[in-house]
């Protein structure tokens, strides 16, 4: 099979999750690939949000997701392709690249949604595959959902679908997300979600799916964030930035984020750019928007 038979899909981490939780009601996720069982993670694992990937490679849809061959160029190719990278605590990291460069395939591998091939994901020390994936995923990751969609009647049981929050919480949650006015002309917390979809825009759901995730948030040292559209307007993009580097974010707290428009990661730590499955640079955002050559800069005219 040649690379050409593969369909660039735009996947999410949020939908691979679903998914993922789905098939991890069978038992055949509680034996590792090898037949040995997995270990329970020490107490208090992780305490930090340190990460490492050592030589990370992987694909889909092959056996034990190994490479795969274009028989014409007799090239392989990998979703993911000898990636290291070492980030300390308090890091925000942006992951930009063009649509399959692997981006979300960086993130669902940290997740342990897919298995790497070679190489190892080390969390706090811990080479994440010793553990059961569902283990790794509730103690070491705060995965953003970004789906706008809206399932109850009301803007509360929206925000708040299991009934925990109390209005004033759910208040808060949207003045951060700068949805409080809208919300209160349209009726308040009780008002009908129906009535809201019609009047909102694209951005305003996108930006009302993350109070409901403001809500839900964990306290997991690792916060992941697959940008869910890049159709989302550059104020609405920001804005959603700046919510997840302040509100998710913080010095004990390490932020893995795909971003499509660039506009958005100069406040990032470190931007890390991607290209076929690998690497190809890692810098400050300053550093790398101030050298004419990088890849980075040229994305970055591009998208002026
Ligand atoms: N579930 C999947 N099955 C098969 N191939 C996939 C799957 N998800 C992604 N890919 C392939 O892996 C490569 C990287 O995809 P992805 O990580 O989704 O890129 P990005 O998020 O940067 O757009 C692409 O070539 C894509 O087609
Ligand atoms: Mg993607």
């Amino acid at each position: 099979m040649t690379v050409m038979n593969y369909t660039s899909l735009e996947t999410s981490l949020t939908a691979v999750s679903r998914i993922k939780t789905f098939e991890e009601n069978t038992p055949s996720e509680e034996l590792r690939a090898d037949g040995r069982t997995f270990e329970e993670p020490p107490d208090g694992w992780p305490h930090s949000g340190r990460v490492i990937f050592a030589s990370v490679s992987l694909n889909y849809d092959t056996p034990n997701n190994t490479a795969l061959v274009d028989e014409k160029t007799a090239t392989t190719w990998y979703a993911l392709n000898d990636i290291s990278l070492s980030i300390p605590t308090g890091q925000n990291i942006a992951i930009v690249g063009r649509s399959g460069s692997g981006k979300s395939t960086l993130l669902s591998a940290l997740a342990r949604m897919t298995d790497v091939a070679a190489g190892s994901i080390l969390v706090d020390g811990f080479d994440t595959s010793r553990f059961l994936p569902s283990v790794v995923r509730s103690r070491a990751f705060n995965i953003i959902p970004q789906e706008p969609f809206f399932f109850h009647r009301t803007v509360a049981r929206n925000l708040d679908p299991f009934g925990t929050h109390s209005d004033e919480e759910m208040l808060t949650a949207l003045e951060k997300v700068h949805l409080l006015d809208v919300v209160i002309q349209m009726g308040g917390l009780r008002a009908e979600i129906g009535k809201l979809d019609l009047q909102l825009s694209q951005g305003q759901k996108q930006l009302l799916a993350l109070a409901r995730a403001l809500l839900a948030k964990s306290e997991a040292k690792i916060v992941l964030v697959d940008e869910a559209t890049s159709s989302v307007d550059q104020h609405t993009a920001r804005m959603m930035q700046e919510v997840i580097l302040h509100e998710f974010g913080g010095p004990d707290k390490t932020i893995f984020a795909v971003a499509h428009q660039l506009r958005t990661v100069m406040e990032f730590d470190t931007i890390v750019v991607m290209e076929a499955g690998r690497i190809i640079e890692r810098g400050r955002p300053s550093d790398l928007l101030e050298d004419p050559e990088t890849a980075f800069r040229r994305m970055w005219d591009s998208q002026s």
